[in-house]
């Protein structure tokens, strides 16, 4: 299911990064901005467990989260958004999958995969600050539901019809979260009007 996230600071901040000018470091400290404001709202259906603990005062029942949290960025860009997101869950692992699309085929490759173990107990969150076609995302699904993960968000910031719609039909049990949903793809797979390539904008690369 597709879920927008809809907040006057994301749609400020968005706007900086979608413009041309904006350079490497406010791209970069908006991207990850984006990506706590974000987490804030998509973390809001994590299970909750009982805990019996001492206050200074006496003792009471409260809550604490019931499953590790797991995020997977998906390199490059997707390493943009764990700064924003380990700020208000400290404790998170983070595991990394390696994709890049050829430019030809648009198809991905996968060059590097690292995960914790204890990934079938864990919420994962799938991060990527693009969704273009969604080969990518569709792929790092794949590889983490092939090593036993089981509870799957895809956390993107700009997407396109066009990837939601891969992901909807080769993940159906995994929630996607978008800041924005643009209007196509162009005919080199970029977004449009998206934000050009991230990988390039946040790494200074280009
Ligand atoms: C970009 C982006 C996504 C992917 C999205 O990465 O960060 O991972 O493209 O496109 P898709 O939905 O069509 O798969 P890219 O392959 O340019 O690699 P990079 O992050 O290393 O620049
Ligand atoms: N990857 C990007 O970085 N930007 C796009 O618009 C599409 C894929």
């Amino acid at each position: 299911m597709l879920k927008l996230i809809n907040h006057p600071l994301i749609t400020h901040k968005l706007s900086i990064i979608r413009r041309k000018e904006t350079g490497t470091r406010d791209f970069r400290e908006n991207l990850s901005e984006i990506a706590g404001l974000m987490a804030y709202e998509i973390t809001r259906d994590l299970p909750l467990r009982d805990v019996i603990i001492d206050t200074p005062i006496s003792s009471c029942t409260t809550s604490e989260l019931s499953k590790g949290i797991v995020l997977v960025p998906i390199l490059r860009a997707g390493l943009g958004m764990v700064d924003g997101i380990t700020s208000l869950i400290p404790t998170a692992k983070v595991g990394h999958i390696g994709l890049y699309r050829d430019h030809e085929t648009l198809e991905p490759t996968e060059y590097y995969a690292k995960f914790p173990s204890d990934l079938s107990e864990a919420v994962v969150m799938v991060l990527d600050p693009m969704l273009a076609t969604g080969g990518s995302a569709s792929a790092a699904i794949k590889a983490l539901k092939k090593r036993g993960a089981t509870t799957i968000k895809l956390v993107c910031i700009v997407g396109a019809p066009e990837g939601v719609a891969r992901v909807e039909k080769d993940h159906p049990d995994v929630d996607i979260y978008l800041a924005a949903l643009d209007s196509h793809l162009n005919n080199k797979g970029y977004i449009v009007p998206g934000l050009g390539d991230a990988g390039d904008r946040l790494f200074g690369t280009r």
